[in-house]
């Protein structure tokens, strides 16, 4: 059954953030989901509820009119992950991440098309630095320098948006100008726990800094109330986009 991606709205200022189900059931994540009701739009589902039921959970939520990131970083030749492109986008989720490699970016275009599904592409993850890259292979490449690379790749493939740091969103917006999106994570609201981030920032600051949207897990899914985690980052993006 093919569900239609559910459109996301200019107007509506809780679309900016992606709340992350990084929760090891649909149970529990279905809890959190309706703890946080309306004030929530956007849920992101990574590998660890995706592969404990989420994909069926994402048809749940995308049913109740949410949109839905599918954070599955797809990289495997290019016909694999064409036919997996087109799966899910007749899942009808909205956002979903490959690797920034020029075949895989090709073959995430080439599937989504004529539906609403939109490819961001993750081009160095933030866990590797220069040293990582030489441990994986490549001649000495700086992070900094590959991450610029893949960027220009992802705007002269078509691609619709990157995952990066925030603390990269300027280099990368002047990359891939401003039609692409930028979507980033390690965002905390101020007084909130780092936990394995490195180098965080509060969401007003994500928003001056380009992005269009933020992710936020653990913040608000280990939060005593996840509405009201939600609710003061809404107000603090609409603080700073009025
Ligand atoms: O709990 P926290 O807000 O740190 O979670 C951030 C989310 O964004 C996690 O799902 C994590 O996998 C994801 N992410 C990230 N850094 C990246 C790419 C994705 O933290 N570079």
């Amino acid at each position: 059954m093919s569900l239609p991606t559910n459109p996301i709205s200019a107007g509506d200022i809780r679309d900016k953030l992606i709340i992350g189900l990084d929760i090891p059931s649909v149970e529990e994540a279905r809890a959190v989901v309706t703890r946080i009701g309306d004030a929530g739009t956007f849920y992101k589902i990574g590998y660890q509820l995706a592969y404990a039921g989420g994909f069926e959970f994402a048809r749940e939520l995308i049913g109740q009119g949410k949109k839905v990131f599918l954070d599955l970083k797809l990289h495997d030749i290019g016909n694999t992950v064409e036919a997996g492109v087109r799966s899910v986008a007749k899942l009808g989720a909205t956002f979903l991440t490959v690797h920034a490699y020029p075949q895989t970016m090709r073959a995430a275009v080439a599937g989504k098309a004529g539906t609403n599904l939109k490819i961001l592409a993750v081009t160095v993850l933030t866990s590797y630095d220069d040293n990582d890259l030489v441990e994986a292979g490549y001649a000495p490449v700086s992070a900094a320098d590959l991450v610029a690379r893949r960027a220009g790749q992802a705007r002269d493939l078509n691609i619709d948006g990157i995952v990066c740091a925030a603390t990269e969103a300027r280099s990368v917006r002047a990359i891939v100008g401003p039609d692409r999106l930028i979507v980033t994570p390690g965002i905390r609201p101020s007084g909130a726990d780092a936990g394995d981030q490195k180098r965080i920032v509060t969401p007003a600051e994500g928003i001056r800094l380009g992005a269009d949207h933020l992710v936020v897990a653990r913040p608000i899914v280990k939060a005593a109330d996840p509405k009201a985690a939600v609710e003061a980052i809404v107000r603090e993006i609409a603080e700073t986009t009025a």
